[in-house]
């Protein structure tokens, strides 16, 4: 596909009769033979705590800096009326008191309040908060009222003009801390609220852990997710869920690691972490960035069970990320690490009784989450990776030797780095190894054959991070176009024409906070109140709707495969449930093609099923004005015998759903 210039979108043609006109490419489909059997995880997700993905985003947290734990307490946090280099005796205002030994833990706001009448305090939320006309909002907070002179707490939604949308109110009638809880409903649907807390009565009261949840969130947890975005996450039907990351992992140093067990346990005594997107781009700031682990593993657990995909988390190796500081911890000291990932094992999987997996059961879950994969590493290389993956793989296949463990080939899927990696990685019989591409259109075009050739009978690949870039990697100009992914599907053709070998994938990211984001492109993008999936997000739906569990032979009369000639790409698989045959095909040129399609030694039922991805532009988008633009469309089709004619637009990815008789 090189023009990028524009086509009416023509409807595509299903016909039921050879074209008199244009050429034809002939292709056939055996059906009877299945090559491969397709993994449940052949399609995935990658969660990474990116461009607000978790605090701001999934998790359905709406205040920003809850227990004034960020590097300034106060950030999120606003006082009006208040001037710190006065008395403020017409309002009154907060001091952030670091506590060890307080009941509420580290920070917490004590206000003072000289006049109840001016004193105010804002939080603004995640670059605002959403609300929705008539939905329910759950607000909890811990006071301490020691002298008891404060006698409510007021709560209140407030927009952009000052107009309240919404309030509710606490009496703080005990002493010591306590939480207490009240619900406001919305009377306006808007985007950019803030929350705005008054009190009644003149003097001191402590604050921490204000919190607020709407609460309708997935599956009506309290510490839960925002609905909508879930939807989207299991409207993939995902076959396994990778997290936490990316990048995160690693941490920009050693110390801001990602440590899975300071994310599980009590909600309030989980150990706030800087973000480590927070300073990585000085194109995309946000210094408000951080990790509450209000979604902490145990709640990643629960996601991929609720999305009935496989779970797996991803440890740091002792080293910080290599494209920042590199930092080693020596092997003689890897213990700890190493200890992680057992115990990590032990919480997912071990008796309600053991050490760890007490606390997945105190937690609400006595039943193990069955967990069989684990990585070591996210974008690891160097031989300082291999011989900390070989302790890491030696420690917990002595231990737990069914779990399936994934390598790192490094960030890039070719050079130096690669070659070592996946070279040494196959002398230690790694299992999978995970492999990451971020490059143009053009080169996940070209690199649909990619797998055609690789060896086989080592170790599987999981196709971990990959996307299409429009400008190039880290770019803030990258677009979600429509030419990157159609290119992503061409690719995806490939990996699954190779789904012996391929045996995972997943897009990267995941998602984006329409303006909280630093990385682009990303599958899906939110705002504070909607969500929407790109194209490449309908490209992967369709991938992973019809992924069928058994690979089938497709290929043209003289038994090529389908891998660009003609900028043509194509797979077919069979689902054996459902007695269906997927085929799928891309035609990444500007022309309308026709196509005959043999499926081999069997009768089909008579109709068959197209779903059409196409928009008229390679740079079409989807949108939050306009989220729908490009989606799949139904289209019938016949088949006559067992053979059908047909007509594919140009830049247009469709899958068919044939019936077996
Ligand atoms: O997906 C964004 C980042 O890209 C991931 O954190 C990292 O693994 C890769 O470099």
């Amino acid at each position: 596909m090189t023009k990028m210039n524009c086509y009416p979108l023509l409807a595509i043609l299903l016909i039921c009769s050879i074209s008199a006109k244009g050429q034809k490419t002939k292709l056939e489909v055996d059906v009877t033979h299945s090559i491969a059997e397709i993994q449940p995880t052949m399609y995935g997700i990658f969660f990474e705590d990116i461009n607000f993905a978790a605090d701001g985003g999934v998790y359905a947290e709406m205040i920003k800096n809850r227990g004034f734990e960020f590097d300034n307490p106060k950030m999120g946090w606003q006082e009006p009326n208040s001037n710190s280099y006065g008395f403020n005796k017409k309002s009154g205002i907060a001091n952030i008191i670091k506590s060890s030994t307080d009941a509420s833990s580290n920070n917490f706001c004590r206000v003072s309040i000289e006049n109840d009448s001016g004193y105010v305090l804002i939080n603004e939320g995640f670059r605002g908060m959403g609300i929705k006309k008539n939905a329910k909002y759950r607000l909890s907070l811990m006071t301490k009222n020691s002298k008891l002179e404060i006698q409510k707490v007021r709560i209140h939604f407030v927009d952009e003009t000052g107009q309240v949308l919404g309030e509710c109110s606490i009496t703080p009638e005990a002493r010591d801390w306590k939480t207490y809880t009240a619900t406001l409903v919305a009377t306006e649907t808007n985007p950019k609220v803030v929350l705005k807390i008054t009190f009644e009565g003149n003097g001191v009261i402590d604050l921490d852990n204000i919190s607020l949840f709407p609460v309708n969130t997935w599956k009506g947890r309290e510490n839960g997710l925002r609905e909508d975005i879930v939807q989207l996450l299991a409207d993939l039907q995902p076959g396994f869920l990778r997290f936490p990351g990316g990048c995160i992992v690693e941490g920009r140093t050693l110390a801001q690691r990602y440590q899975w067990k300071k994310t599980v346990g009590p909600l309030w005594d989980r150990t706030l972490l800087i973000n480590r997107w927070n300073t990585e781009f000085g194109h995309r700031p946000t210094p408000d960035y951080f990790q509450s682990f209000g979604l902490g593993f145990f709640e990643y657990f629960q996601l991929a069970e609720d999305l009935g995909a496989e779970p797996l988390p991803i440890l740091g190796c002792g080293m910080a990320c290599q494209f920042n500081t590199g930092e080693l911890v020596p092997l003689a000291d890897l213990d700890p690490y190493v200890q992680d990932a057992l115990d990590l094992i032990e919480f997912a999987n071990g008796p309600a009784d053991s050490p760890w997996g007490q606390v997945r059961n105190s937690m609400g879950h006595p039943e193990p989450f069955n967990m069989k994969y684990i990585g070591i590493g996210n974008e690891q290389w160097g031989p300082e990776y291999i011989e900390r993956y070989a302790i890491f793989e030696k420690a917990i296949k002595e231990q737990y030797p069914d779990i399936v463990i994934i390598s790192s080939s490094g960030p890039f899927p070719e050079g130096d780095f690669f070659e070592y990696g996946t070279s040494e990685l196959k002398k230690l019989n790694a299992e999978i190894i995970d492999e990451h591409y971020y490059n143009t259109p053009e080169w996940f075009r070209d690199n649909a054959t990619r797998y055609d050739d690789y060896a086989r009978g080592g170790a599987k690949i999981f196709a971990g991070e990959y996307a299409a870039q429009s400008v190039r990697t880290t770019s803030p100009e990258n677009k979600n176009n429509w030419e990157c992914a159609l290119s992503e599907a061409a690719f995806i053709t490939g990996l699954e024409r190779n789904a012996d070998l391929v045996v995972m994938t997943s897009y990267a990211p995941l998602l984006a906070h329409q303006d909280g984001w630093q990385w682009t492109p990303n599958l899906i993008w939110f705002n504070n109140l909607e969500a929407y999936g790109t194209a490449n997000y309908h490209v992967q739906k369709l991938f992973s709707n019809h992924r069928g569990n058994e690979l089938l032979a497709i290929s043209t009369f003289d038994g090529k495969v389908v891998a660009g000639e003609n900028d043509l790409f194509a797979s077919s698989v069979k689902n054996t449930n459902s007695g269906e045959i997927f085929v799928k095909l891309v035609n990444t040129s500007d022309k309308k093609q026709q196509l005959e399609i043999d499926i081999k030694n069997q009768q089909l039922e008579g109709t068959a099923t197209a779903l059409i991805l196409s928009s008229d532009q390679l740079t079409d988008e989807n949108s939050f004005e306009n989220p729908k633009k490009i989606i799949p469309r139904e289209s019938e089709l016949s088949a006559i015998n067992n053979h059908l004619s047909l007509e594919i637009d140009p830049y247009t990815f469709m899958v068919i759903k044939i019936g077996l008789e």
